[in-house]
């Protein structure tokens, strides 16, 4: 078998680009995915789709079986079943994990951290050559406000003043894409992956409302308001965990760092750019209730 890669969450944010990169460059790709016929819908054609968990080992040892690198998604397992997987395969050469910036260490224990602190020791533990991607939030996060933003011009944040380089997934899967179709590194590379520019939510919807044409505004809501809204699309639990993030970009301050145009040769898409590849995301009607409307 020639050159193959296996490609977790490849329905995914991020993964969905890996694959169609990768079949460009002719590369033999295979995708894990819980619901085949979900996923052949959604994939190219060229997709070889293995039936799987990211939480089941025996599923994923025998998705490794032929492929020589993967492109690892952290599940809630915290990359168990994956590493227990790799142990066992034979021939694979290299992995490139999606993981995220996450402290460690007492009072750092949401679940949302740990899956990415433990979850990048197993992987390395492996011993095989692997490239840790850490990317900052994504571009894309902006589609929670478009319930909001299809009922009314009022997007609802609890950090409205919170900076954050936030990523274009294309950019990720462009890094990814790149280290795959290189030479196998050696030992283990840390990536810390950002957009070209910290943006608050004010600026971002903004930008988005000079790109949708509307006159957009930001209203700082209660912690308890927007998690209660955003029960209607999230377990409660884990919309907590991602106020919890919040709270610790507020003290990270994380920086813009030159990864994407480094490995990849191009800047790293702006904020903008995102906005007006994703308009058509904003204008479908949604009967969801604007932050507002719920209050
Ligand atoms: N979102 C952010 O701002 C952000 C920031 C930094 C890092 N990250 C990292 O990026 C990852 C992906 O982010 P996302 O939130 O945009 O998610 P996503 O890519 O939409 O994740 C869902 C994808 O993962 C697959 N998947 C999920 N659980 C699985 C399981 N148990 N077994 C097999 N496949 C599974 C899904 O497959 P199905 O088609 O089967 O559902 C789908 O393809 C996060 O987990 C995190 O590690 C995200």
């Amino acid at each position: 078998m020639g050159h193959g890669v296996l490609v977790t969450g490849a329905t995914g944010t991020v993964g969905r680009h890996l694959v169609g990169r990768l079949l460009a460059h002719g590369v033999r790709v295979r995708a894990l995915c819980r619901d085949p016929e979900r996923a052949a819908a959604l994939l190219p054609d060229g997709v070889e789709i293995a039936r799987g968990d990211l939480t089941d080992s025996t599923a994923l040892e025998s998705a490794l079986r032929g492929v020589d690198a993967a492109f690892v998604l952290l599940a809630d397992d915290a990359g168990q079943a994956f590493a227990r997987a790799a142990h066992h395969t034979a021939g694979l050469h290299q992995l490139v994990a999606l993981s995220a910036d996450a402290p460690q260490g007492p009072g750092f224990d949401n679940p949302l951290f740990v899956k990415h602190v433990q979850g990048e020791a197993r992987l390395r533990a492996t011993a095989l050559p692997l490239t840790v991607l850490r990317p900052g939030p994504f571009a894309s996060l902006a589609l929670q406000w478009a319930p909001a933003l299809a009922a009314g011009d009022v997007v609802g944040a609890v950090h409205p003043d919170l900076a954050v380089p936030v990523i274009d997934p294309r950019d990720i899967a462009d890094v990814a894409a790149a280290v795959l179709l290189g030479p196998a590194p050696s030992g283990v590379r840390i990536l810390p992956l950002s957009g070209p520019q910290a943006l608050d939510v004010h600026a971002r919807v903004r930008v988005l409302g000079e790109v949708l044409d509307r006159r957009l505004k930001v209203a700082r809501i209660a912690e308890q308001q927007w998690v209660r809204l955003a029960t209607e699309r999230l377990p409660e639990t884990y919309a907590r965990q991602l106020m919890d993030v919040e709270r610790y970009l507020i003290e990270r301050q994380l920086p813009v760092v030159a990864s994407v145009r480094e490995i990849t040769g191009s800047a790293p898409r702006s904020f903008r750019t995102w906005a007006q590849d994703h308009m058509a995301a904003f204008s479908a009607p949604d009967r969801a209730p604007s932050f507002e409307e719920a209050s």
